[in-house]
C-alpha cells in the first residue's frame, strides 16, 4: 500500500520526525559536530558538516517534501541562497528580474555579479510582452518575486515558466512571502524556488537562513556541491531553529493572513491612507491571478500615507507594531522601504516603481487583530491633518 498523500499542514507539523535512529527522539537532535568518525578509512554518509549534517539533512528533506522538489540545499541566509543560484550561471549570461524586488537581490547583482560579467535587466514581470522584449539570446535566468517586495505585484508564474523555457532560460521564483503552504512554483513550471527562510519558514525573528530548491535532481546535486565548495551553509543549531519554526508554519500563516485581511480593509477605508497594496483585496490588480496560483493572500501589506512627509511621525506613534526591517515573524513589523530595504535602488527607479517616501510595508504578526487595528488607528490619527 502506498503512503497516503498528506496535506501541507501534516507535512510541516511532522517535519524532522523520525530522524533519530539511536533513541527515537521526536524532535530532530542538534548534531553539533563538525566531523564524524570513520573507522577503517571508509567515509560514511557524513564526514564533514560543511558537506552534510544530520540536522540540516532533516530540514532539507522536510522542505523538499513540502515544496515537491528534487531536494533542498540550506544556506546561512536568504542572500547566500540567491548567491548560490546566481553561481549556476557564468560570465556573459543575462538575467531578467522583477523590477520590484528585495533590495538585497538588486545589490548583489549590481555590486557583485556585474563585476564577474553577469548581465541583467529589471522589468515589470506582470507584463509578458515586456519580459519577452527583455530576453536576449544570452538570457539564461528569469528571476521573479510574486507577490513582489514591497508593492505586492502579482506575476503569472506558469506563463513566465513557459516564456523562459521558450527562450532556453530557467525560471526561479523567490517564494519567501508565500511558502509552499500557499504557493508552489515548481508545480507551476518553475525550475528553482529560493527562500529567505529567515521569514515565514522559521517565523520567529530569531534566525537567519536560506534555501534553494531545484526541480531537477542533477541541478540539485550541482547546488549541493556548490554549497559545499563555497561554504555558506546553514549551521546545525540554526537548522534546528528553522525545523522548530516550520512545525507551526501553517497555523501561523492562517492567523497572520486573517489578521492581515482585517487590517487591509481597515486601512483601505481610512482617510489618512492614500492607497493599500494587498493581494487579498478585490481591488488589487493582481487579486484574481494570485487566487489562481496561490491558496491565500499572505500577511504582507504595503500602504501609502496621504501625507508622505509624515511617515516618521506615524512610525513613532506606533506602540504594538515594531519599526524594524524583516518580516514573516510572530511580531508585527513595519518598514519604510524608501529609506530602508530599498535604499540601494537608484532614487529615480524607486519613484518610477511607486516606492515613495509615503510608502510603508507592514508584516502582520500574531497579535490580536483588534489590538493591531487600534495601534494603527491611533498612529494614523497623528498624521491626519
Ligand atoms: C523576498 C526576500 N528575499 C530574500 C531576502 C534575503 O534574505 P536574508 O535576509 O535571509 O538574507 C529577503 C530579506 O528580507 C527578502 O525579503
Amino acid at each position: 500500500m502506498s503512503a497516503p498523500k498528506l496535506h501541507r499542514e501534516s507535512i510541516v507539523s511532522h517535519v524532522g520526525v523520525g530522524q533519530d535512529p539511536m533513541y527515537g527522539a521526536v524532535s530532530t537532535p542538534i548534531y553539533q559536530t563538525v566531523t564524524y568518525q570513520h573507522p577503517g578509512g571508509e567515509l560514511g554518509r557524513y564526514d564533514y558538516t560543511r558537506t552534510e549534517n544530520p540536522t540540516r539533512t532533516s530540514l532539507s528533506e522536510g522542505l523538499a517534501a513540502l515544496e515537491g522538489g528534487a531536494g533542498a540545499t540550506l544556506f546561512a541566509s536568504g542572500m547566500a541562497a540567491i548567491v548560490a543560484l546566481l553561481h549556476l550561471f557564468k560570465q556573459g549570461d543575462h538575467v531578467v528580474l522583477t523590477n520590484d524586488l528585495y533590495g538585497g537581490t538588486y545589490r548583489v547583482l549590481v555590486d557583485v555579479f556585474q563585476h564577474f560579467g553577469l548581465r541583467y535587466t529589471f522589468v515589470d514581470t506582470r507584463d509578458l510582452g515586456a519580459v519577452a522584449a527583455a530576453m536576449t539570446p544570452e538570457t539564461r535566468l528569469l528571476f521573479v518575486e510574486t507577490p513582489s517586495n514591497p508593492l505586492l505585484m502579482i506575476s503569472p508564474i506558469r506563463a513566465l515558466a513557459d516564456l523562459a523555457h521558450q527562450h532556453g532560460a530557467r525560471l526561479a521564483v523567490d517564494n519567501t512571502f508565500m511558502t509552499a503552504v500557499r504557493q508552489r512554483p515548481l508545480e507551476l513550471g518553475a525550475d528553482y524556488v529560493v527562500y529567505s527562510a529567515t521569514k515565514y519558514l522559521a517565523g520567529h525573528n530569531d534566525v537567519l537562513a536560506g534555501a534553494l530548491i531545484a526541480q531537477s535532481r542533477d541541478e540539485q546535486a550541482r547546488i549541493h556541491a556548490l554549497a559545499n565548495t563555497t561554504g555558506g551553509v546553514l549551521a546545525p543549531f540554526d537548522a534546528w531553529l528553522v525545523l522548530r519554526g516550520m512545525k507551526t508554519l501553517a497555523v501561523r500563516l492562517d492567523r497572520q493572513e486573517a489578521n492581515a485581511q482585517h487590517i487591509a480593509v481597515f486601512l483601505a477605508e481610512h482617510s489618512a491612507v492614500a492607497r493599500v497594496f494587498y493581494p487579498g483585496l478585490a481591488t488589487h490588480p493582481g487579486h484574481a491571478l494570485h487566487r489562481q496560483q496561490a491558496s491565500g493572500p499572505g500577511a504582507m501589506i504595503s500602504f501609502q500615507l496621504q501625507h508622505e512627509d509624515r511617515y516618521a511621525d506615524f512610525m513613532n506613534a506606533l506602540r504594538l507594531v515594531l519599526p524594524a526591517v524583516s518580516l514573516g515573524g510572530t511580531e508585527s513589523l513595519i518598514t519604510h522601504p524608501f529609506s530602508e530595504t530599498h535604499r540601494e535602488f537608484p532614487e529615480e527607479m524607486r519613484w518610477a516603481l511607486g516606492i515613495r517616501p509615503g510608502l510603508l510595508r507592514l508584516s502582520v504578526g500574531l497579535e490580536h487583530a483588534d489590538d493591531l487595528i487600534e495601534d494603527l488607528a491611533n498612529a494614523l490619527d497623528h498624521v491626519k491633518g
